[in-house]
């Protein structure tokens, strides 16, 4: 049996308010011929049925030869067709819906409008098989940065992303346009979605393969209403237009108190930059952002990740039964909460604090506890997933952590909450008796520094004002991304014009 991949099935109310947002009833009507490339059990063509059936208007077969189902799972479709008959007393023509994977099979039909609801889930996180399957749709649609051809099993690239521009792609008849709910991360999310942002996908012309513009319309950003109950991801709906060239600012309606209010949106420096949000163009203010410089060996970072094996490497009263030289004192919110610097937490990392790398087990040898707390936690170690960690597992040293190097040892830390959060509180990090103090995972993002005057600089740059107001613009309050380094590395960038 096939896997579920992303599914997160549209409410009828929800799919009927789309429908009416943007008359795509009317243009059924009018003769448009209307698809939904991954329809699931068919909610929004089941929704214009209703709508017909509400409206007194006749489901002919003429009418129903312009609706088209495409889905991966025969089940849904099956449970769709038993859905149609039941309520409107139809059946559904056959020739109508493909049992298709639209990513991987050719569908040879085009269409006026696509509506729809793509599957959403992080490429990293599909099933292994469907994954080695996607990789080549992946690289030839421009979804993932260059250096990380190689490393693509840990993608965070939504499928969401690359549905979407097969979809606009390959599914619509000339100037056709595209309707859907998305996760908002396909345009504030930085790195894993820029190559979606190139507003271009893979049309074919004779079987020759052209790049087709999209352009993103308008979006509706969903901030209380619950449209998919439950689910954790910002979304929104958008209007796409293919054969058209992207142009800013895109209409941005975000709810605000029950209401949609106007804003715009616009990409923060480049063309395939994560979009800002503001309410007009005066308020695009940059040019009072600070320019500070950093070395190379500054680059801003994300903390120490475990892989899944806190309860192997995180501990909240320091073990007396392990080597203090590898314990380091463990950043909490307590840090900013209570402007205390007493650690609530530690952390293991066997590694050298020169190079940045593991010890090798000979050197680990040397402690005989730390040899025997590692040699206890073995298969919890060695069983972690990830590319990069897979990798340095395979080479034997299954005790490796991720997000550690030379800049994990710098003797200061100039360091901030960068998850989930609505303030930007930079602070200066330094060590415990003689132990740096680390960053958790994506809670927290710092920059390296050698000296603390060095560290004073860059925090005190980093307090510019202008700063949380830009992340506010990023549409990061609140959520995972908030001030998460690639963002922060793009703030300062733009500093540099
Ligand atoms: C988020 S659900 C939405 C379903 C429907 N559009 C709705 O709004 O209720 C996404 C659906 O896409 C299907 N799906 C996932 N990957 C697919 C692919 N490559 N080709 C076709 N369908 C796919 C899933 O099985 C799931 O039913």
């Amino acid at each position: 049996m096939k896997e579920h991949i992303g599914q997160v099935f549209t409410p009828l109310k929800w799919a009927e308010w789309l429908i009416h947002k943007w008359n795509i009833f009317d243009a059924w009507l009018d003769g448009a011929h209307i698809c939904d490339p991954t329809a699931g059990q068919g909610a929004f063509p089941f929704a214009m049925l209703h709508i017909a059936s509400q409206k007194g208007v006749t489901i002919t077969p003429e009418r129903l030869s312009r609706l088209t189902l495409i889905e991966r799972l025969p089940t849904h479709l099956e449970q769709f067709r038993e859905n149609v008959k039941r309520e409107f007393g139809v059946d559904f023509p056959i020739s109508q819906i493909f049992c298709q994977d639209i990513i991987t099979e050719i569908h040879e039909r085009k269409y006026d409008i696509l509506v729809g609801n793509p599957p959403w889930a992080n490429f990293g996180d599909l099933p292994t098989a469907y994954k080695a399957r996607l990789k080549p749709f992946f690289l030839a649609e421009g979804l993932v940065p260059d250096r990380q051809k190689t490393l693509l099993g840990s993608s965070r690239t939504d499928i969401a992303a690359l549905v979407l521009k097969v979809s606009l792609g390959r599914l619509l008849k000339k100037n056709g346009v595209g309707y859907f709910y998305l996760p908002t991360s396909l345009f504030f999310g930085d790195g894993a979605h820029s190559g979606f942002r190139n507003y271009g996908a893979r049309g074919s012309h004779n079987g020759v393969d052209y790049r087709r513009d999209f352009a993103v319309d308008t979006v509706y950003e969903f901030t209380s209403t619950e449209v998919f109950e439950g689910v954790g991801t910002s979304y929104c709906c958008a209007k796409f237009a293919v054969d058209t060239r992207q142009e800013f600012p895109v209409s941005y309606f975000r709810e605000l108190d029950s209401e949609w209010v106007e804003h715009i949106a616009l990409p923060l420096k480049n063309p395939t930059d994560p979009w800002r949000i503001v309410q007009d163009l005066d308020d695009l203010n940059t040019n009072t952002m600070p320019d500070i410089r950093l070395s190379p060996e500054q680059k801003p970072r994300q903390g120490v990740n475990t892989c899944g094996a806190n309860r192997v490497f995180i501990f909240g009263d320091k073990p007396p039964h392990l080597p203090d030289q590898f314990l380091y004192p463990l950043a909490t919110k307590e840090i900013w909460r209570q402007n205390t610097s007493l650690p609530c937490k530690w952390i293991l990392l066997p590694y050298d604090p020169q190079t940045g790398k593991p010890l090798t087990w000979d050197e680990i040898g040397r402690w005989d506890t730390l040899k025997t707390y590692l040699q206890n936690a073995q298969e919890v170690l060695k069983s972690r997933k990830g590319t990069l960690l897979r990798s340095a597992i395979n080479r034997g040293t299954w005790w490796a952590l991720l997000g550690v190097g030379t800049y994990a040892f710098a003797p200061f830390k100039v360091i901030w909450q960068a998850y989930g959060k609505s303030d930007f509180t930079p602070i200066v990090l330094s060590s415990v008796k003689g132990q740096m103090w680390q960053g958790n995972q994506a809670m927290h993002a710092f920059i390296p520094c050698w000296t603390e005057m060095d560290a004073q600089r860059i925090k005190t740059a980093l307090e510019n004002p202008e700063i949380p107001i830009l992340l506010k613009q990023l549409n990061g309050a609140g959520k995972c991304n908030w001030a998460q380094p690639g963002k922060i590395k793009k703030i300062l960038a733009c500093s540099r014009r």
